[in-house]
């Protein structure tokens, strides 16, 4: 049976409805994940959850260890990985609490571990990344989200900024005209390495504020909060009704 898992983003450190039958500690040639993996029954079918900013959301996005969680995940034998992601909202139909499921990425993040092609006696190889998600894990994301009482958007461009900051207002223009839709930090180097492992990947957004200079003010953390509570239900919805279509 495949086997599937979730990257819980900010808002969603754990899963409700989860019958955790295991948790298991990994070590990999990459260092320690995020935190121990949580296996369990989620509309019975086994399924894996790592948090990606721990337990405690002590990670920042530029300290995740994307290659040891990827690695961890791959490991212990999972096929496919449904990501999720807070994100700000750039174009029109992404407004608070919008749930997306992205179709292309571009990366504005330096600086981090992004490869397992790294050197050493391996021959390296150039993964395509043409289409960063993988579609039939999209199309199964879109084909359950016909069955739950919210809107989500079929496709948008997700741009992968470094955090831990939120943008300048510029930098969001700058993004727009690029074509990104939603901005997140850490969609990148996440989808490529499930690329390079040869792991699905799809990518669950949820939109958490307006990105900075869309609205008049300042975005705060309350107001991402309280957005955030509202989208990691719909998000909850989602995941069951994917998992249990699977
Ligand atoms: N920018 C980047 N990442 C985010 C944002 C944002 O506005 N909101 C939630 N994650």
């Amino acid at each position: 049976m495949v086997k599937i898992a979730f990257i819980g983003g900010t808002g969603l450190a754990s899963i409700s409805g989860l019958e955790v039958t295991q948790r298991q500690a990994v070590e990999t040639p990459y260092g320690a994940p995020s935190g121990e993996l949580t296996i369990g029954k989620l509309a019975g079918r086994e399924v894996v959850f790592l948090a990606r900013h721990g337990e405690h959301h002590t990670l920042p996005p530029h300290r995740v260890n994307y290659r040891a969680n990827l690695w961890a995940l791959h490991s212990v034998g999972v096929e496919q990985i449904i990501a999720v992601a807070a994100v700000g909202g750039i174009t029109a139909a992404m407004g608070p609490a919008q749930v997306a499921i992205p179709d292309q990425i571009i990366d504005y993040t330096h600086s981090r571990e992004a490869t397992f092609y790294d050197g050493g006696d391996q021959p390296v190889e150039h993964v395509d990344f043409s289409y960063p998600y993988t579609e039939t894990l999209r199309q199964k994301l879109l084909k359950a989200a016909q069955g739950v009482d919210f809107s989500v958007l079929a496709g948008a461009t997700y741009g992968a900024t470094q955090g831990p900051r939120l943008e300048s207002a510029a930098e969001i223009i700058r993004m727009q005209r690029d074509g990104c839709d939603l901005v997140g930090m850490t969609g990148m180097p996440e989808a490529v390495l499930a690329r390079e492992l040869g792991v699905d990947y799809a990518c669950c957004a949820v939109v958490a504020n307006w990105a900075a200079g869309c609205t008049e003010g300042v975005i705060t953390m309350a107001e991402i909060e309280q957005t955030l509570e509202l989208g990691m239900q719909r998000v909850r919805q989602l995941l069951t009704r994917v998992v249990s279509e699977l």
